[in-house]
Parts: C-alpha cells; sequence; structure tokens
C-alpha cells in the first residue's frame, strides 16, 4: 500500500456518487450499508457528485468510491471532470457503475482516467438497473413496458455487493480492461445505424419544459440539480444549456410538472428504493424503505 493507515488503523473510507433517478444512489447507500459492518472501516464522507461540489474541501480518506450511470454508453462528464480533480496520488480507489443494458468500454474509459490521474483503481463493479431512459421515453403509466423495465435488474445484488466490498480490500490493483473485442464491428456496423435505434433520443434535444398550472414552485428541481441547470425567474422555472440528462429533475418532480415535448405527459415517473432490488422477504421490506431513497 502506498498511502499512510490513520492512527486509528481504520480505513477512511469516502463515496462520492453520480445519480439522476436515484438507481446509482441505491447502489451505492448499499455499499455504504455493507461496509458499515466491517469494523476496519470508517467513513468519512457519502456524497452526491455536483458541480459545485468541492473536492478539496472534503475529509481525509485512505479509500475513495466513486460511482455512476451509463449514459449513452458513457461516463457522465460531471464524473470524468472530478476524478480529472483527484490528486490523492496514489490513493486506491473503487469504482462502480448502473447501467440499463450495455456500458460499452466504460469500464476502460473510466480506470484509464483513475490512472491518469494517479490513482490507483482496485475493483470496478456493473450492476443492471431500469433504465431510467427506457421509463421516461417509452412506458406509459400501468403498462407492461412499465412493469417489464422495472424488473430488469441484477439479481441476488445483496451477495453480489458483499463480494464487491470483500474485493475492495483484498484487492490492490487492477490492470485496465482491453476494448472489447467486438467494438470495430460495433463501429462499423451498429454505430452507423444507430440513429435507427436511438429516434426516439432526439426528444431530448426539444428540451425540457414546466407546464405553469401544474409548477408549485417548491423549487426541489433548482436544488437537485447536479448542474445547478435550473433556475427561477420572474416566477417561472427556466432550464439552462448544461444539462447533463441525468432525467432527475423530471422523475422527481412531485407534481410532474417538467415534460420533454408531448410525449412525456402520460410516462413514468421513477424514483428507486432499495428493497426494491433486494432479495428480502415482503414483510421485511418495509424496515429497509426509504434508506435508499433519493433525496
Ligand atoms: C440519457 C440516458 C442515456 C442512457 N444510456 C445508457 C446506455 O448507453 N447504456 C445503458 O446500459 N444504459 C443507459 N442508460 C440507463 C442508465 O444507465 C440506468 O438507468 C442507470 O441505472 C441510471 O442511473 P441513475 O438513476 O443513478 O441516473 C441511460 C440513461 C439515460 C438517462
Ligand atoms: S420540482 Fe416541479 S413543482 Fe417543484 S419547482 Fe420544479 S417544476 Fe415546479
Ligand atoms: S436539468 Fe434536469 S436532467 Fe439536466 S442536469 Fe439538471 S436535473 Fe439533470
Amino acid at each position: 500500500m502506498t498511502w499512510d493507515k490513520n492512527p486509528s488503523h481504520k480505513t477512511r473510507v469516502g463515496i462520492l456518487y453520480f445519480s439522476g433517478a436515484g438507481n446509482t444512489e441505491c447502489i451505492a447507500t448499499l455499499i455504504r450499508n455493507t461496509l458499515a459492518r466491517r469494523e476496519d472501516y470508517e467513513a468519512v464522507f457519502f456524497e452526491r457528485i455536483r458541480r459545485a461540489l468541492n473536492i478539496r474541501a472534503l475529509p481525509e480518506f485512505d479509500l475513495l468510491g466513486i460511482g455512476f450511470p451509463i449514459y449513452f454508453r458513457k461516463t457522465p462528464a460531471i464524473v470524468f471532470d472530478t476524478i480529472g480533480q483527484l490528486q490523492e496520488r496514489g490513493r486506491k480507489v473503487f469504482t462502480f457503475c448502473t447501467k440499463g443494458m450495455y456500458s460499452g468500454n466504460v469500464a476502460r474509459e473510466v480506470l484509464s482516467r483513475c490512472v491518469a490521474s494517479g490513482v490507483v483503481p482496485a475493483v470496478h463493479f456493473e450492476a443492471f438497473m431500469p433504465g431510467t431512459d427506457a421509463l421516461i421515453l417509452f412506458a406509459r403509466k400501468g403498462s407492461w413496458t412499465e412493469k417489464l423495465i422495472k424488473k430488469m435488474h441484477s439479481r441476488h445484488l445483496d451477495r453480489k455487493i458483499d463480494r464487491f466490498v470483500q474485493d475492495v480490500f483484498n484487492t490492490e490493483k487492477i490492470s485496465i480492461p482491453r476494448s472489447k473485442w467486438y467494438t470495430p464491428l460495433e463501429n462499423r456496423i451498429v454505430k452507423p445505424m444507430e440513429h435507427l435505434i436511438t429516434r426516439d433520443y432526439q426528444v431530448f434535444k426539444q428540451g425540457y419544459h414546466v407546464l405553469p398550472d401544474r409548477c408549485t414552485r417548491c423549487l426541489l428541481c433548482v436544488r437537485s440539480c447536479p448542474e445547478e441547470n435550473i433556475r427561477l425567474e420572474d416566477g417561472k422555472i427556466l432550464f439552462g444549456n448544461h444539462c447533463d440528462l441525468c432525467l432527475r429533475c423530471i422523475h422527481h418532480c412531485p407534481t410532474e410538472a417538467i415534460q420533454i415535448g408531448a410525449k412525456t405527459l402520460k410516462t413514468v415517473r421513477y424514483r428507486p428504493a432499495i428493497p426494491d432490488f433486494l432479495d428480502i422477504p415482503a414483510r421485511d421490506r418495509n424496515a429497509g424503505k426509504g434508506k435508499g431513497s433519493p433525496g
């Protein structure tokens, strides 16, 4: 190990995560809860990544976890920028991400970024979670599509996270994975046809708007946008040009006032909670409800 342990001999662990609707927040919370069962662990921070986050002001740590969702087969730029600010030379980092379906070469991309920033990537974990994009774009409330998408998540997540946390402590360093063997094929065949698959995503370009009669001006969207891209001006909620498409505002607006074009008028709003993803009996679910609910 290349860093000094703190005097209490406990490993000080900090977790930074980015999360839109809340899937990654649930996984980050599960990891934190699993870590908390260890005697050799001390939590020093647990923070959602936002543009305004000051990395330099975070408490001292020995081990850092970085979590994020996959957007368009990439690491969100805000996460990339955050890793770029790390100057904790030689410190161990573990990464985890959530995805609706396919993460492409994200592991390679993010671990390379860690190495370039001088931190040592130790373990990387990926979990399937319901596609927050698919729910807002394609799933009408109460439809079979909603039910299907919500069921599409990794099974035995608690066991997988237990194992991951053990690996976090036992692994010194991993090597950067190679580019997926099918990447050249994907670039040549899939990418040129991609507009056919993703044409529904063009709706994102229309941007967000707010239905004035539904908006209560609670300002939740303003407070929770990671890019500070939403403001109240002359009694109206307005959006700027720095959107990550994390969909937090649209999924979390309590009155469903936020829309993208007309497409989202009847589609699902999604706020995940940890018990939705665990193999726990129904009677025990309420005990855990809320613990991982994004704020
Ligand atoms: C704009 C957007 C693009 C997405 N692109 C991908 C993708 O390329 N591959 C994938 O597997 N999932 C994709 N997803 C699904 C998310 O990665 C997945 O739902 C994730 O768990 C969301 O986490 P969050 O709630 O923490 O933001 C996308 C979601 C959004 C909102
Ligand atoms: S969260 Fe919804 S209701 Fe609250 S201010 Fe934003 S748009 Fe209006
Ligand atoms: S405007 Fe909405 S979707 Fe865009 S970054 Fe802010 S919260 Fe996320």
